[in-house]
């Protein structure tokens, strides 16, 4: 397995099940994660598996297959875990107790989908994060942040939730960790953080991703 550490952050090129099956029970304080929810190789300029274009293009033509996690991967997540915040669970069969995060991402009209669901281990509410997100319109204001990868959320999103549902000195685990934006927001924020990306091309650019944001985040230091 390849690993590279950046700040606080370590990265990993492996499939998260071998990861996740070396951790003893709880021991991550949460995960923030992002699993596939299709099946299939990505096409350029689509979601796999599905005629629905994508906002954006990837920056390879074909990515490695990505399968939809199923019972097992839930169950180990939880195991190694102590709170979970579990993006796209709309489209799986997870059911636990626990409330709702969404995030809006577009506006009335906008042709893709104006909003993402998590489901949140911490409580029985519904939380609401809005920053736009949605072709070439990013939130007004906001730095604009480079698109490696297909289903990339924004840094912002996952400084918001570390700050949010986090404290200080907890352990932050990403199963699937695409661009690298969840370890540049724990980076961002201190926290240690461990993540894992199957695809080697996904995991060398955000690694580089990461470790330009820690240079910048040394700069303004
Ligand atoms: C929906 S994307 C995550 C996007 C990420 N949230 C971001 O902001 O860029 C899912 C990622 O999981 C990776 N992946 C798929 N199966 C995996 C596995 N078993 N273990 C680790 N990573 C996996 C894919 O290569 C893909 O980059």
């Amino acid at each position: 397995m390849e690993q590279q550490r950046i700040g606080n952050a370590t990265i990993m090129n492996v499939d998260c099940m071998e990861f996740m099956s070396t951790l003893p029970d709880k021991h991550f304080d949460l995960a923030v994660c992002d699993p596939p929810y299709f099946d299939g190789p990505q096409k350029p300029g689509y979601y796999a598996g599905s005629k629905q274009k994508t906002d954006v293009g990837s920056y390879k033509d074909i990515s490695s297959s990505w399968t939809v996690p199923g019972k097992e991967y839930f169950e180990e997540l939880v195991r190694i875990s102590r709170n979970q915040i579990i993006w796209g669970i709309n489209y799986y069969e997870f059911l636990a107790p626990g409330g709702r995060l969404i995030w809006i991402k577009g506006e009335q009209g906008s042709p893709f989908s104006m909003a993402e669901i998590a489901y949140q281990s911490f409580y029985l509410r519904v939380d609401i994060f809005k920053h736009l997100w949605a072709g070439f319109w990013q939130e007004p204001g906001h730095h604009k942040e480079k698109r490696i990868h297909p289903t990339q959320k924004p840094v912002p999103l996952y400084e918001w939730i570390l700050v949010n549902y986090a404290k200080l000195g907890q352990k932050i685990f990403d199963s699937h960790m695409g661009s690298g934006s969840s370890a540049i927001a724990a980076n961002n924020l201190g926290f240690e953080f461990f993540g894992c990306e199957l695809d080697k091309d996904y995991y060398e650019v955000a690694c580089k991703r990461v470790i330009e944001y820690s240079r910048q985040e040394r700069l303004f230091a």
